[in-house]
């Protein structure tokens, strides 16, 4: 990792992540999180503040980026029990069938190997535990496809990792996933960052 990737980008990435509309649709999905949950791609926690208490037993945060400021205020903050692992979602360490909620915010746009996260996800999650998701993704509109498709290779060295051309709800399909909510719109801003799908999911 260089300067950038280990200074700079958190820092954006935690502010651009913090904005209005995206804590928004946070809120639309975080709360409905029960059980042993796994947060992948936890980044600075900006989804702790959403989840109910009184429903969630534990959290397990996942992300390879260990050194995140904001990541501890907001454990110092939240109520919930919670442990983090510094580690890659393409290799979960938990046991088969153990997880009841999964939750994934902005993380499946850049996960090296979303083919791998998906199945590990699948392997951990209860059969009938929730994939519960908001990311954002290829749009609808073929104009603002071609343009996420021509820039999404600078985009992705800029952004961390991020893909701006991932199709999430295929991809979940793809996987034996169900879905069984799914809601859709453009954010407020430049389109080819700001269309948002979200919903659950179950495996199939
Ligand atoms: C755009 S940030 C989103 C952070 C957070 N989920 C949120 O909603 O604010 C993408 C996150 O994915 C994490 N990430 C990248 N590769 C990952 C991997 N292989 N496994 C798990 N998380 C990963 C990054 O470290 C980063 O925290």
């Amino acid at each position: 990792m260089n300067f950038y990737e280990r200074k700079i980008l958190p820092k954006v990435i935690h502010c651009v992540c913090g904005l209005k509309p995206m804590m928004r649709q946070r809120n639309k999905v975080v709360p409905d999180a029960s059980g042993l949950v796994l947060e992948l791609g936890i980044g600075s926690g900006l989804n702790l503040p959403y989840y109910d208490s009184n429903k969630v037993t534990h959290l397990i945060g996942i992300d390879p980026t260990p050194n995140h400021k904001a990541l501890d205020n907001a454990l110092e903050k939240t109520q919930l029990s919670t442990e983090m692992i510094f580690e890659s979602a393409e290799a979960l360490p938990m046991e088969d069938d153990s997880i009841d909620s999964i939750v994934c915010t902005y993380t499946l746009c850049t996960i090296p190997d979303i083919d791998q996260t998906l199945e590990q996800c699948r392997r951990v999650l209860k059969s009938n535990g929730k994939f519960i998701f908001v990311e954002h993704g290829i749009a609808p509109d073929k104009k603002v496809q071609r343009t996420q498709n021509r820039i999404n290779p600078i985009w992705k060295k800029l952004a961390g990792g991020c893909n701006l051309n991932r199709d999430i709800p295929q991809t979940l399909e793809q996987h034996g996933y169900n879905i069984t909510k799914l809601e859709s719109m453009y954010l407020p801003g430049w389109k080819p960052a700001c269309w948002n799908v979200w919903g659950s999911a179950q495996i199939k």
